[in-house]
């Protein structure tokens, strides 16, 4: 099923086991002096234990810790680095990966120098325009933290000399010699993203009237004279590759396309290897950040590494939220020779093992949260939503480790994430699991978050199925008495039996065109038909019936195709919360062409979504027409409008429906029940406190965990 990506390919020599590689990621899992430790040693040997072809390191300093972003980055620029490279190289290799290491000087972004007080080096002083909208959502504790990330200083910036770019080149040379003595067995120069390299290379950035400045071919200069320096000093047998930006998004005078193919053919001439091709966009615009660097889109550039591959000769690696099946297809029509995937390995270390064993279905998905990557901007280790033992891989013993104790009987009670993971992770460490599950189905708030999400829709999908890939016993439509949990006599009692919806008390909450989002919920997926029909017209009721009649709203899809067609929603919405549930609300129905308005209580929309999620869904949504009044208050609802007060006075919004998205509070009804029975149970999810998904999945995963 996946050949393509599964056979084997050379680069520069280099046979690697299949065409798939860990695209580089910082994950701050260094201590603050840029040493290779044995929890960063151990996060790697994971990835290659888990089958990847290729491992490239994150930004590695080869001026450390001048053109650092991070005392917690790697560093390459002294001797005293390579012993612990050399355990890191080694321990990768003992799994069959190849492992290169990329290296980096961070220009303008070294945050380093500018919290240590250096000069920043950069092509010419920077002329900052652009579009600025990043600031504008973001919290203001994460504008705190990222000030605090460089100190809260100014830059000094430093325009290249001769004497610097001498002293970069050699730098360079040495860092990747250091590289070859430490088992690594290539490099990869980053010359993208907006550091130093790719700064010299975009016309935006590189403003020099010398041989390194005005058209591409000067502007390619630097590159090829660092790639020239490094095959030098590595000699042959040794493979170097630069990772490019395709182009800049965003950036008027940004990389085009055209300047990369000239860049990419001059850097082959130059001795590179390979070709990896990434993207970058507007610093200071949020949403260009998860167009470039970050795509949110499947398989962006897929098209422009498939050009690229018709102008050089040599292996062009591919990136960009590619799945193993369209990294299959892509690389079986010619549109690239390998493929690096970077946050589905973070979530699924063991995807190209899955993938060679014939159970693809069985990685776990990544749901493009952006919770990872929003962690560096504070200069924070890096976190999975889905995967909690990201970062861990040391003290678990990898694969999320193994039982430690006598096997236990453990009873979990609610089949939401909280309670999967849980079920998930005990079972898997060899505990007998029973799981209850008030409704029909698993899912619980991940049920409806899948409706609104497509993503979630396949996190849902793996949980269910590892149900029984794990071997937990699955009770669904069952609400156990404390007595029948008692008489199975557990060792354990975990409960994850979610949140529930507390009206927020507003006049006119209890009319008909109100809903919230349990309601909605039955509305498309059928359960719990009474409570939201009860509010519908008879030919909407009638509509509601004969579709769930039907079997259409029994899964997530068939509710998404469905609800694209038909919805008892009026055309103008009023969602009532600017937290993330009312957002994901607001996107799934401005998408299905409801006129939206989004009222929040607080200065920022969906402040617990990761940001660079919320600079792209803000962004989509104001396109789409989304209107959103922050620091309102909800005064009044009536048959027709919402009344609220802002800042600016108060506003009468016309609306048709009103859909209520607040008021989330833990639920201790179940759990309370069976301590009451003298049970001892363990709280977890939102049944504990609201911590959505990413909260949820965590508490089940430490719950199962604290089982032994
Ligand atoms: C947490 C995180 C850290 C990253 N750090 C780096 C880095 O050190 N160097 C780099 O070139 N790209 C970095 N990237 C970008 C990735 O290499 C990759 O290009 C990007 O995530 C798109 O691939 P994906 O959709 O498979 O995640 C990082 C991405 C993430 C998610
Ligand atoms: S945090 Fe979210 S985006 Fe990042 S790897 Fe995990 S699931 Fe994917």
């Amino acid at each position: 099923m996946h050949e393509h990506l599964l056979s084997p390919v050379d680069i520069g020599g280099l046979r690697l086991r299949n065409r798939i590689a860990m695209a580089p990621m910082g994950v701050e899992i260094v201590g603050p002096d840029g040493m290779a430790s044995d929890e960063l040693t151990a996060y790697y040997e994971e990835r290659s234990r888990g089958g990847a072809g290729l491992v490239i390191t994150e930004v590695c300093a080869m001026a450390y810790p001048r053109g650092a972003n991070s005392a917690h980055q790697l560093a390459i620029s002294d001797d005293r680095f390579i012993p612990g490279l050399s355990r890191l190289t080694e321990r990768v290799r003992a799994h069959g990966a190849a492992i290169a290491v990329q290296l980096v000087h961070h220009g303008k972004v070294s945050r380093l120098d500018i919290k240590e007080g250096r000069e920043v080096l950069v092509p010419s002083i920077p002329d900052w325009h652009g579009s600025f909208d990043m600031v504008s959502d973001l919290t203001p504790n994460e504008l705190t933290l990222m000030m605090a990330a460089n100190g809260g200083g100014r830059p000094r910036y430093k325009a290249a000399t001769r004497a610097d770019i001498e002293e970069l080149i050699v730098g360079f040379a040495k860092a990747a010699e250091r590289a070859r003595e430490a088992g690594f067995d290539g490099v990869e120069i980053h010359a993208a993203h907006g550091y130093l390299l790719s700064g010299f290379l975009s016309r935006q950035w590189n403003r020099r009237d010398d041989e390194y400045g005005g058209d591409i071919e000067n502007r390619s200069r630097l590159l090829c004279q660092v790639i020239r320096g490094v095959k030098a000093a590595t000699g042959p047998g040794f493979p170097v590759w630069c990772r490019l930006d395709a182009r800049e998004y965003r950036t008027p005078d940004g990389i085009t396309f055209d300047d990369t193919l000239v860049t990419a053919q001059m850097a082959v001439e130059a001795g590179a290897d390979a070709i990896h091709l990434s993207a970058y966009g507007d610093m200071t615009s949020g949403p260009a950040f998860t167009e470039g660097t970050i795509p949110y889109r499947e398989a962006t550039h897929s098209a422009l590494s498939g050009h690229l591959k018709t102008v050089v000769a040599v292996p062009v690696m591919a990136v960009g939220r590619i799945s193993p099946d369209t990294g299959n297809e892509m690389i079986a029509h010619g549109k690239a020779d390998i493929i690096a995937m970077g946050r589905q390995m973070l979530a699924d270390p063991a995807l190209a093992r899955k993938l060679v064993a014939g159970r693809a279905k069985e990685i776990r998905p990544c749901i493009n949260c952006y919770v990872c990557v929003a962690q560096p901007f504070f200069d924070r280790r890096v976190k999975c939503t889905v995967n909690p033992a990201l970062g861990r891989e040391m003290e678990l013993g990898g694969f999320e480790g193994s039982m430690g104790h006598e096997p236990k009987t453990v009873v979990i009670v609610g089949g939401g994430p909280a309670g999967m993971e849980a079920a998930r992770v005990a079972a898997g460490r060899g505990h007998r699991v029973t799981l209850f599950e008030r409704s029909a189905r698993l899912g619980g708030s991940l049920r409806f978050a899948a409706l609104v999400y497509e993503p979630n829709r396949r996190l849902l999908d793996w949980m269910t199925d590892q149900m029984a890939v794990c071997g937990v016993e699955v009770h669904t439509s069952a609400d156990p008495s404390p007595a029948e949990v008692a008489a199975m006599d557990p060792d354990a009692v975990i409960v994850a039996t979610g949140a529930r919806r507390a009206s927020p008390g507003i006049p006119g909450i209890d009319m008909t065109h109100v809903f919230d989002g349990d309601d909605l919920r039955g509305l498309l997926t059928g359960e719990d038909i009474g409570r939201g029909s009860s509010k519908l017209s008879r030919i909407a009721r009638f509509t509601v019936g004969v579709v769930r009649f039907l079997g259409f709203t029994q899964d997530p899809e068939s509710v998404d195709r469905m609800s694209r067609r038909y919805m008892p929603i009026g055309r103008r919405v009023v969602v009532l919360g600017g937290g993330l549930v009312g957002i994901e609300l607001a996107d799934f129905l401005a998408e299905r062409g409801r006129k939206v308005t989004v009222v929040g209580e607080g200065p920022t929309m969906a402040p617990e979504m990761a940001h660079p999620r919320r600079w792209r869904v803000l962004d989509d949504l104001r396109r789409t027409g989304v209107e959103f009044l922050t620091e309102a208050q909800v005064l009044k609802i009536s048959d027709t409008s919402v009344t609220c007060r802002t800042t600016n006075g108060t506003v009468e919004i016309a609306t048709d429906n009103v859909v209520v998205a607040t008021g989330l509070e833990a639920d201790h009804g179940v759990a309370d029940g069976l301590s009451d029975a003298g049970l001892d149970t363990v709280v977890i999810g939102d049944a504990k406190g609201v911590g959505y998904l990413e909260g949820a999945i965590a508490e089940g995963f430490a719950a199962a965990l604290a089982l032994g």
